[in-house]
């Protein structure tokens, strides 16, 4: 991406969201976000790599599929009000750990920790946190393995620690959230406890699915 481009579409992101804000500060706000892409760029990497060993090793691809997103302005601002932080640079980078996201869909449940403990094996790697809402899934059924760390970028004359969210999840387990995120997020229909109840019910079924697919993994040695 040109330097030129990214400053002006970030200088409109601001307009269009009328996010008030100096020149000099879109141009760290720009530059800090180019870090977060190129922690993006490491970890998507980093997968990718994995994913062509074991399929090298094993014939079959652990990841079904990568997205990638960095958090909309809009978004960095909305979660600084809620933490009563300002909207700073040095407080993005202090409070804010899921401006990079990864999201890493793979095939069975044992490839999530396959995965994950691959990564969390390297020496580059620092685990700040991990959420496992796979073996705890959260009250309304949604299941994911979420890992906060640090990833090294290296400039032309400084080497940066960004963080990063990457969530782990299966086929099955990103359907449910997919499917409920545009069920709950999209409308303004609240949600019954019955919606609830049956939105709970799903998470079980596609739970019993990775089960039932991962035995037939087993089975067939893979
Ligand atoms: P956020 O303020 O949302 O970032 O929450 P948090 O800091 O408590 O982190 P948590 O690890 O619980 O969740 C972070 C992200 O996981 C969310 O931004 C979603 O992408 C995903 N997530 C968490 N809970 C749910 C859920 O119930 N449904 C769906 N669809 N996604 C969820
Ligand atoms: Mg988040």
């Amino acid at each position: 991406m040109n330097d030129n481009n990214s400053q002006k579409s970030f200088s409109l992101l601001f307009d269009e969201d009328k996010i008030k804000a100096s020149t000099p500060f879109i141009h760290e706000y720009e530059k800090l976000m180019a870090y977060y892409r190129c922690a993006i760029m490491e970890i998507e990497t980093k997968f990718n790599v994995l994913n062509q060993e074991f399929s090298l090793r094993y014939d079959r691809n652990p990841i079904s599929s990568i997205k990638s997103r960095l958090k909309t302005p809009r978004s960095v601002i909305e979660k600084l009000e809620r933490l009563d932080k300002a909207f700073t640079i040095e407080n993005i980078e202090s409070y804010l750990n899921d401006v990079a996201g990864i999201r890493v869909v793979c095939s069975f449940p044992n490839d999530v920790y396959l995965l994950a403990n691959a990564l969390l094996g390297q020496d580059d790697i620092t685990l700040i946190r991990e959420k496992d809402y796979i073996k705890n899934p959260k009250d309304n059924g949604y299941r994911s393995l979420h890992l906060i760390v640090t990833v090294p970028i290296f400039l032309a004359s400084e080497k940066r620690l960004m963080k990063a969210e990457i969530q782990l999840r299966t086929i099955a387990m990103d359907v449910w959230a997919s499917l409920e995120h545009q069920l709950k997020y999209k409308k303004d229909i609240p949600f019954t406890s019955d919606m609830e109840n049956e939105l709970l019910y799903c998470a079980k079924l596609s739970s019993e699915l990775d089960t039932r697919m991962d035995n037939l993994r087993k089975l067939t040695n893979n």
